[in-house]
């Protein structure tokens, strides 16, 4: 099936599934939260970083979860471990009926996260979704689009580096003109494993059967087919349910790149790249180099490799005034020392007294970020604005690498809606 077939299947069957909900009305359930009550949130997807989530917003003062929904019966017992009293539904959609329920983190494969989307703010709750926000750019089009019709919703997205102090120093040290015009930004991202064994690959546990798993309800539109437990728990190799490395991690570097240099959606992406460290049977590349042209003279790059984990993680912001550097994990040349930290060093050239920086903002937990806003109504500070936009980014790297061509903004939106 194609990409655009299934988005429309996928969608369509969201839309159905949140309007047969006739008792979910976005005025319905929305109760304003007194300083003293607490937040009570339920989640959709507790797997992997579900449980992750779970055990973060457990440690957030005055919230606390009350439901779980999952297609894997599996997942009750595990979120039950981190939140005793939980209810748990095997629906997502009989969770979002509880009115006792404030918010709903929604942390589902990829491919499911449109639907919980649009079904979540269909029953009037706030939303943390996971990133990236969609699988598509006609997903993304039409989850901003129901954003901006519930816009008395909190929602936040899980890209958590928008909280943290290497944000808010080098958003402080562009709003303070230090860098000057930036034409460039060079940001990667590197991993390796041991030979054989590809990064990402999950073991399947003994009970993942067709008997514990609802199948269907995973698939969410796709072609219907017999259980395969292990598309089911490494979902994120193929397209079908996943972006790749571009949705599971250059999407929250694009995301702090965009919300550091306060960036709209690419005119423009290329992306080369392959399956190169493992042939494992999996569909997105492991390799990759990616370009995004941004309007005014910017061109942003990330590079992503499985194969060599040497220079970390990393970004750099380079301005005809100043460099902002922010490194995670890279190994220094020299020292042969791990490198951490973020900085700004003047270009002497165009600022002759500037000093450089070293960055020290405490940054902000993003959980709490997030259940502060169910509480004050303010926007988190990953916004919904912000997820569309590294989604965008996202999808249309990987159109590119799937069409071997450059693709344009106008292009990625035609094909979206054919
Ligand atoms: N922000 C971060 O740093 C970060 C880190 C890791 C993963 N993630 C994101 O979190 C999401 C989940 O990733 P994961 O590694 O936890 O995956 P996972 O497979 O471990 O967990 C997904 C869970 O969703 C359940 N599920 C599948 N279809 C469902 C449906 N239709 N309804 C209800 N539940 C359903 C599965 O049974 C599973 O328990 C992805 O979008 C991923 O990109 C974010």
């Amino acid at each position: 099936m194609s990409q655009s077939k299934i988005e429309r299947r996928t969608f369509i069957t969201g839309a159905v599934a949140a309007t047969t909900g006739a008792t979910l009305t976005a005025s319905s359930y929305g109760r304003v939260l007194g300083a003293n009550d607490r937040a009570r949130l339920g989640i959709i997807g507790p797997g992997g970083r579900g449980q992750e989530l779970m055990k973060e917003f457990v440690k957030v003062p005055n919230a606390e979860f009350v439901a779980a929904a999952d297609v894997y019966t599996r997942r009750f017992d595990e979120a039950k471990k981190i939140a005793p009293e939980i209810k748990t539904f095997n629906d997502h959609r009989k969770l979002l009926e509880l009115k006792d329920l404030d918010a709903v983190i929604v942390a589902t494969p990829l491919h499911c996260h449109a639907r919980h989307f649009v079904d979540t703010l269909a029953a009037g709750k706030d939303m943390y979704c996971e990133k990236t926000m969609t699988w598509s750019i006609e997903e993304a089009e039409s989850c901003l689009a129901a954003a901006k019709k519930s816009s008395n919703r909190v929602i936040g997205v899980g890209q958590q580096h928008q909280s943290a102090g290497y944000f808010i120093d080098a958003r402080k040290w562009v709003k303070d003109g230090l860098v000057g015009k930036v034409s460039s930004v060079e940001s990667w991202m590197s991993r390796n494993t041991p030979r054989g064994k590809g990064q990402w690959v999950r073991p399947i546990p003994e009970d993942c059967n067709a008997q514990n798993v609802d199948w269907k309800a995973f698939l969410n539109g796709r072609s219907n087919r017999p259980f395969d437990a292990h598309k089911f728990i490494n979902w994120r190799l193929y397209w079908e349910f996943s972006g790749g490395n571009v949705t599971e991690n250059m999407v929250h570097q694009i995301g702090w790149i965009i919300g550091a240099l306060d960036l709209g959606v690419p005119t423009a992406a290329y992306m080369s790249g392959g399956v190169f460290s493992e042939k494992d049977g999996r569909e997105v590349p492991d390799t990759i180099s990616a370009t995004l042209d941004y309007p005014n003279d910017l061109v942003v790059s990330w590079q992503s490799t499985f194969s060599n984990s040497r220079f970390g993680l990393g970004i750099r912001i380079l301005g005809s005034d100043g460099t902002i550097e922010w490194l995670a994990g890279t190994t220094d040349m020299v020292s042969g020392r791990s490198v951490s930290g973020w900085s700004y060093s003047p270009e002497k050239t165009n600022r002759t007294n500037g000093e450089a920086i070293k960055g020290d903002a405490a940054g902000e937990n993003h959980y709490a970020n997030f259940v502060e806003c169910v509480r004050s109504r303010k926007e988190p500070n990953a916004s919904v604005e912000l997820g569309y936009r590294s989604a965008i980014a996202a999808h249309m790297a990987n159109l590119s690498y799937r069409r071997k061509q450059r693709v344009t903004l106008e292009t990625a939106r035609q094909v979206a809606k054919q």
